[in-house]
């Protein structure tokens, strides 16, 4: 059976670095964290020269010493394979393995992922270190699953080497045969960019105005993408032949320019994610929408799309920051063991913190562990032993599933568009925002979809409401899908820019919404942006005042069945309709000529009758996140209080607190930063 995510208890874990410290610390450390509650270490992510010291040298006997402690002391152990940080005696001989920024100067030594994933020279070295360390580590009692490098496409999604030209002209090649496909997939008739030999095609370089062919950018993603995948499936095909049974393969965090849902169903058991919510304060600002470290389970609910049970690789415990960049403050007492529940809430049957000890030495000093650098007794230590007795009561709850009937519909082509498309990605960025926000604040549990080619109507089906909300590339085969999906009575709702791309990123000369019209029943006539200048633009949706806020589309609806639900009541288009709804077999679809920002989010949720699903049980104030897990009809509510105040909750049905066992009803407390679920 798995040692993680088994559905029979939830896991701690931290990340430890032997190679950071004295042998003699080893065993202080090994019993200090066992008897804190640590059951699984990940090590050796970034030791490659503690292995292969010089090329064609190898030696085992530090990790063979180490796993032989760790498993004396009853320690588990998650292994890491080293490729995210070559050797300098690697890059130094062999430069071609090396990124390079767009102007083709490399990335040297001296911190890390400054490897490219297509130099055929690092898939050797790669392909040789992982197979060493795997066959011979594998078989170790100790070790119960694999991580593979360490955060794919971190530190930077962007590659410019030779190798990756090479590489990209390779991947062209088997998706359009010819060069006079790609020619009309990239639309290079316009400015003369007509190629005539693959030759001529690089990845994207300096050019006037930084501004390469979109449809060659978008294609420069999806190869990046493939890249990365094809890099992580290398070394997960070499593990699974030394791996024990049950032993896992995984990979942690979630980075741009990456298929992770692709990556994880081809490579790895589960996805695993690098939780640092503190960063919502000093990198976002104070947070565009407010929700500041709460703000991390949109990344949680990103990572449970890919995984719904999945594990936290690295769990904030202190203080972050390089000594070169970003900073964030030590968490407040409460907010260590918030945060992980904040990761539990959203499916995480595994927590792991980062990391035990705060390293000395190196880029990474401000980046604090559990233990300052002296590795004393510290408040942060005694939180965690305290959150380690509370989990313990947790169990019961392993292997239940996150529950939403509300759904956002995202894809990959789409991400990578609002990427490189700025009108694109004006609209995308506020909806996105938006609705997340509206569905955090009024306790609306929310899932991500992603449209994949394996995904089913009965993967829709889950959704009372399902929001599309700018889905500027559309295809047939996933309007198929969204059609069955009303069609069986789902609800869906579009908003401005739908359906005038294809795949390629061409506009199509269709009426707009494109392949989209006849679901909605809409007709876009005309469409703009907001003129920041301007007045804001409502709607009027029948006695409710909608703020058409970015963009507006300007609507018709395409025949009889199709019904005008609002109008813009200011602007030069005043009257003209600017929310549809057309009734489509058993369901409804809804196009809305505007973004939705966190207000006409709400609208949305309300009318649609899916807001606040859990009014009837709780009344919970604006700062408590509600998730609920699901498992076998037991429903567990998990209350997460993000302010420093102590609020009250009204609980109107009886629950059982599974921290205390005591029965919570009526008007009941919970302290700043506190957590509670009930059941
Ligand atoms: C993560 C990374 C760790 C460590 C940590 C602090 O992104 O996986 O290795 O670097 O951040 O920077």
């Amino acid at each position: 059976m798995r040692e993680l995510l088994n559905g029979k208890k939830i896991v701690l874990g931290a990340c430890y670095y032997p190679e950071h410290w004295e042998r003699e610390d080893w065993e202080t450390d090994l019993k200090q964290m066992l008897a804190s509650g640590i059951e699984v270490i990940r090590i050796a992510e970034f030791a490659w020269s503690k292995i292969e010291p010089r090329e064609g040298e190898y030696t085992f006997t530090f990790f063979d010493e180490f796993l032989e402690l760790a498993h004396r002391c009853g320690m588990k152990v998650i292994f890491g394979t080293p490729t995210a940080t070559p050797p300098a005696w690697l890059t130094n001989q062999y430069p071609e393995v090396l990124n390079a920024d767009m102007d083709g100067n490399l990335y040297r030594h001296g911190a890390r992922r400054h490897y490219n994933y297509n130099s055929a020279k690092y898939q050797d070295f790669c392909k040789n270190i992982v197979e060493k360390i795997a066959s011979h580590y594998a078989g170790h009692p100790a070790i119960i699953g694999w991580q593979i490098d360490n955060e794919i496409n971190c530190e930077t999604d962007v590659f410019y080497s030779e190798s990756d030209t090479y590489a990209f002209r390779q991947f062209l090649k088997a998706k359009y045969h010819n060069i006079e496909e790609l020619n009309q997939a990239w639309g290079t008739v316009f400015w003369n960019q007509t190629y005539t030999s693959w030759n001529e095609i690089y990845v994207p370089r300096k050019t006037i105005g930084d501004s390469t062919n979109p449809h060659e950018v978008l294609d420069y993603i999806r190869f990046v993408s493939h890249s990365a995948r094809n890099f992580v499936k290398m070394q997960a095909d070499i593990i699974r032949k030394y791996k024990k049974e049950g032993d896992f393969i995984t990979t942690n965090g979630l980075f741009s320019n990456l298929d992770n849902h692709s990556m994880t169903k081809e490579s790895l058991d589960f996805i695993t994610y690098d939780s640092y919510p503190n960063f919502a304060y000093f990198v976002d600002g104070s947070g565009l929408s407010g929700l500041r470290d709460r703000k991390w389970s949109q990344n949680l609910t990103e990572v449970r799309s890919i995984s719904p049970i999945f594990g936290i690789m690295e769990q904030q415990t202190g203080a972050n920051g390089w000594n070169s960049k970003m900073e964030a403050c030590t968490p407040r007492p409460g907010q260590m063991s918030l945060w992980s529940m904040q990761s539990i809430a959203h499916g995480a049957d595994y927590v792991g913190y980062f990391r035990w000890r705060t390293c000395t030495v190196g880029t990474e000093i401000y980046w604090h562990g559990i233990l300052d650098y002296s590795g004393r007794e510290n408040r942060r230590l005694r939180e965690l032993r305290e959150f380690s007795k509370i989990l313990e009561k947790l169990s019961e709850l392993a292997g239940s599933t996150y529950l939403a009937q509300v759904g956002v519909l995202q894809d990959y082509d789409n991400l990578w568009d609002a990427r490189l498309d700025r009108w694109h990605r004006r609209v995308e960025e506020v909806s996105r925002e938006g609705i997340f926000t509206a569905a955090q604040l009024s306790h609306t549990p929310l899932d991500y979809v992603y449209l994949q080619d394996s995904s089913s109507l009965e993967d829709l089906m889950k959704y009372r409401v399902l929001f599309y909300p700018h889905a500027v590339i559309l295809t047939e085969e996933r309007m198929a899908l969204l059609e069955a999906y009303v069609d069986q009575g789902g609800i869906l709702v579009m908003g401005c820019r739908t359906g005038y791309k294809d795949l390629t990123g061409r506009c199509t000369r269709a009426y707009l919404p494109g392949l989209a019209a006849k679901l909605t029943g809409t007709d876009v006539i005309e469409y703009t942006f907001a003129a920041p200048e301007e007045e804001k633009v409502w709607v009027d949706w029948e006695g409710t005042k909608l703020e058409a806020a970015v963009f507006h589309d300007l609507l018709a609806p395409l025949d009889g069945n199709a019904q005008v639900l609002g109008v813009y009541s200011n602007s030069y288009f005043a009257g003209t309709p600017a929310l549809i709804c057309n009734s489509f077999g058993k369901g409804t679809a809804y196009y809305f000529g505007g973004t939705f920002t966190k207000e006409v989010a709400e609208q949305f949720l309300d009318k649609l009758g899916v807001k606040n699903p859990y009014q009837e049980i709780f009344e919970l104030p604006a700062c408590c996140e509600l998730a609920v897990r699901e498992k076998d009809g037991q429903s567990y509510y998990f209350i997460l209080n993000y302010s420093k105040e102590a609020v009250t909750l009204q609980v109107k049905e009886k629950r059982i607190n599974i921290y205390t066992g005591e029965e919570w009803q009526g008007s009941c407390l919970l302290e700043g930063y506190g957590t509670v679920v009930l059941k």
